[in-house]
């Protein structure tokens, strides 16, 4: 099966890093010097993605702007003449023409129902869903390292890149619980989204990476509130899960919540440690604070 489709949910509020998100969507949040929005983009495009699709709401139109051409800043870097590096890093980041579509979560319903307003335009074909807030860091990257792993499969299985978590943060995820297993790979048995402390099926969190089928849209579109009152992505999987398979992969890699300030930070500092041109210097500054 080729992934030619990737669904980014960016309508979120991003409350838990306020006030940084109060005017500014959560996915520019700058990781050393992209937003996390790019980074994601960037995953998939590795990955072999085509077309990349945007569910954006209220206050996102920026996020469309940066995958946009900035012609004025092209022209000044020209007229510049010495400005050739610069350039080539807006050449590198900007999509081709007519590989985004855009279009809105009009209330905050939840994940599932941003999944859902992408139904048209992904259509009748396998897609990948990625979420900004969580990078992954490593080469290849996390979805290449599932599209490569789907290959393997029949058709019409599914995929999710999951990642051990403590036993006591388990309520903060959805939860697969395990059936048969062949390396890193294993069947899927169960999913709850935020299971109640002490009723988690395994401590193997579904992290921000999916590949699903498109029979999800005709679930999602009668799909009930769960979990916080909002219609889940997880539900409407344990619900496709009664006809079409789903395999848990754990993936290669360090994985970094960036909608959590600790998170955050944390993902600056991997970020920067992983370039070549900045690693020293930042270690050199982090030993003076950790010497304090
Ligand atoms: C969502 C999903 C959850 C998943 C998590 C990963 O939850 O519903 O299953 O484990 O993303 O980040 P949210 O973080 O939106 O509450």
């Amino acid at each position: 099966m080729k992934i030619r489709k990737a669904v980014f949910p960016v309508a979120g509020l991003g409350t838990r890093v306020l006030p940084a998100t109060k005017a500014m969507p959560k996915e520019m949040l700058t990781i050393v010097d992209k937003p996390l929005i790019q980074y994601v983009y960037d995953e998939a495009k590795e990955a072999g993605i085509e077309h990349f699709i945007f569910v954006t709401g209220r206050n996102k139109g920026v996020i469309e702007d940066h995958f946009d051409r900035m012609f004025e800043l092209d022209t000044t870097l020209a007229a510049r003449g010495n400005k050739k590096a610069e350039q080539d890093i807006l050449a590198r980041d900007q999509p081709a023409a007519g590989a985004t579509s855009f279009t809105r979560q009009q209330a905050p319903l939840g994940l599932g129902h941003a999944v859902w307003c992408a139904r048209d335009i992904v259509g009748d074909e396998p897609f990948a869903v990625v979420l900004p807030d969580e990078l992954v860091l490593n080469t290849p990257g996390c979805l290449a390292q599932m599209i490569e792993a789907a290959s393997k499969l029949g058709e019409k299985s599914n995929v999710l890149a999951v990642e051990a978590v403590p036993e006591d943060m388990t309520h903060q995820y959805g939860i697969c619980g395990v059936g048969k297993r062949t390396g890193k790979m294993f069947e899927v048995d169960g999913m709850v989204e935020k299971p109640a402390k002490g009723t988690a099926p395994s401590n193997l969190s579904i992290t921000g990476r999916y590949i699903l089928q498109p029979e999800i849209f005709k679930i999602l579109e009668t799909q009930e509130r769960g979990a916080g009152g909002e219609i889940q992505l997880t539900d409407a999987m344990r619900a496709l899960a009664n006809t079409q398979k789903f395999y848990g992969l754990e993936f290669e890699g360090e994985r970094h919540d960036c909608g959590s300030k600790p998170g955050f930070l944390r993902a600056n500092i991997a970020y920067g440690m992983a370039r070549a041109d900045l690693r020293d210097g930042l270690r050199a500054e982090m030993k003076k604070y950790l010497e304090k």
